[in-house]
């Protein structure tokens, strides 16, 4: 009786242990990904109990910069290029021993108005944004910890067209390829990624993004991945199969796939039942990138509601991440546990 005591007491303990140490890189690691990841910004970097999370990497083996990787912090005037701040994220993704995800080449935000403004001719905007992909990407070359880059962000508008910006405008859809092949030529090793959001599920920014992606490889241009950001709703997460066909639909162009800035956010206050649905609406998208080989990594537009972009941007909405504002973990947590673990 005593011995099967002892028995069931371990295999509880065992249980128990299983459950408790289970972390987010480790669990992504275990499903066969690269990495679960979180983006991260400058002036948080001085909140240690947030470092302290940030630094474990087991919770995380990657980083994005959320910002100072951007034009208007690394290009503020033409030919001025300043990395102060980059170049601490990409130490703290060298020391932790972290993955890199580049963040942002070529975006029609956090633009300069020196670029936007500059009446520049084609020729010149074009080798301004050549000396900007490659003066930023090659700043960084050979670094072991850099896995990927953002070239091109937020290319098309929601119905499937393209953005009309000062790029656009002034070199037409070249940019994209121009931006790609000085990317590529500045780190030959870096994956290159066109990233956005609203292509998660089939539709016509989806198909767009596709046929983008096969006019790319049809004239060897390179690129290797298309980051879905995945900035959902609460309660409006499509279904598994949906997600997992889209993703498919995007691997089988023979590129990889990551979703890049996942959050799930809610309309305010937070209840029980909208927590619960969080969990549920995490373990959905993580259990997508799960079944998809070519699905290679996730990460989340920063680990806590502390730090969130989202009540920023949607007002009346927030408390979108898997660790609330003190830092706590939520159900959130366990729904991207299980998502990994199918
Ligand atoms: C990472 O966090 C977990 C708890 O979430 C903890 O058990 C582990 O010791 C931490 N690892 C490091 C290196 O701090
Ligand atoms: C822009 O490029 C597309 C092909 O990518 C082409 O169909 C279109 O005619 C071009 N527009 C202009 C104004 O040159």
């Amino acid at each position: 009786m005593l011995r099967l005591l002892v028995a069931s007491a371990a295999v509880f303990a065992g249980f128990l242990a299983v459950e408790v140490s289970a972390q987010l890189h480790s669990v992504a690691k275990s499903a066969g990904k690269l990495y679960f990841g979180t983006a991260t910004d400058n002036p948080e970097l001085t909140d240690t109990a947030y470092t302290a999370i940030l630094h474990n990497a087991s919770e995380f083996g990657q980083i994005t910069a959320a910002n100072s990787m951007k034009w208007d912090a690394t290009e503020p005037s033409r030919g001025d290029f300043t990395f102060q701040n980059a170049d601490v994220i990409a130490q703290l993704a060298k020391t932790d021993g972290q993955l890199l995800r580049g963040h942002n080449c070529v975006w029609h935000e956090q633009l300069p108005s020196w670029v936007s403004s500059g009446n520049f001719n084609a020729a010149t905007l074009s080798s301004i944004l050549t000396t900007h992909c490659s003066t930023l990407v090659g700043r960084y070359k050979g670094q072991t910890c850099v896995y990927s880059w953002d070239v091109v962000n937020e290319p098309f508008n929601d119905d499937g067209s393209f953005g009309t910006d000062v790029f656009l405008t002034t070199l037409n859809t070249s940019y994209i390829p121009t931006a790609l092949n000085a990317a590529s030529s500045a780190d030959p090793n870096a994956k290159l990624y066109i990233n956005d959001f609203n292509i998660e599920s089939a539709g016509a920014k989806s198909t767009a993004m596709q046929t983008l992606i096969r006019s790319l490889k049809a004239s060897k241009t390179p690129i290797h991945g298309v980051g879905l950001q995945f900035h959902m709703i609460v309660g409006e997460v499509p279904t598994q199969s949906v997600l997992i066909q889209n993703l498919q639909a995007f691997t089988a162009l023979g590129i990889e796939v990551a979703i890049t800035e996942l959050d799930v956010r809610m309309t305010l206050p937070a209840t029980s039942a909208l927590l619960a649905q969080q969990q549920k609406d995490y373990t959905t998208i993580v259990g997508a990138c799960a079944a998809v080989s070519g699905c290679v990594g996730i990460t989340v537009w920063d680990f806590t509601d502390k730090f969130s972009w989202v009540p920023g941007a949607f007002a009346g909405q927030g408390e979108a991440c898997p660790w609330d504002a003190n830092l706590v973990k939520k159900p959130a947590y366990q729904g991207i546990i299980a998502g990994f673990k199918g």
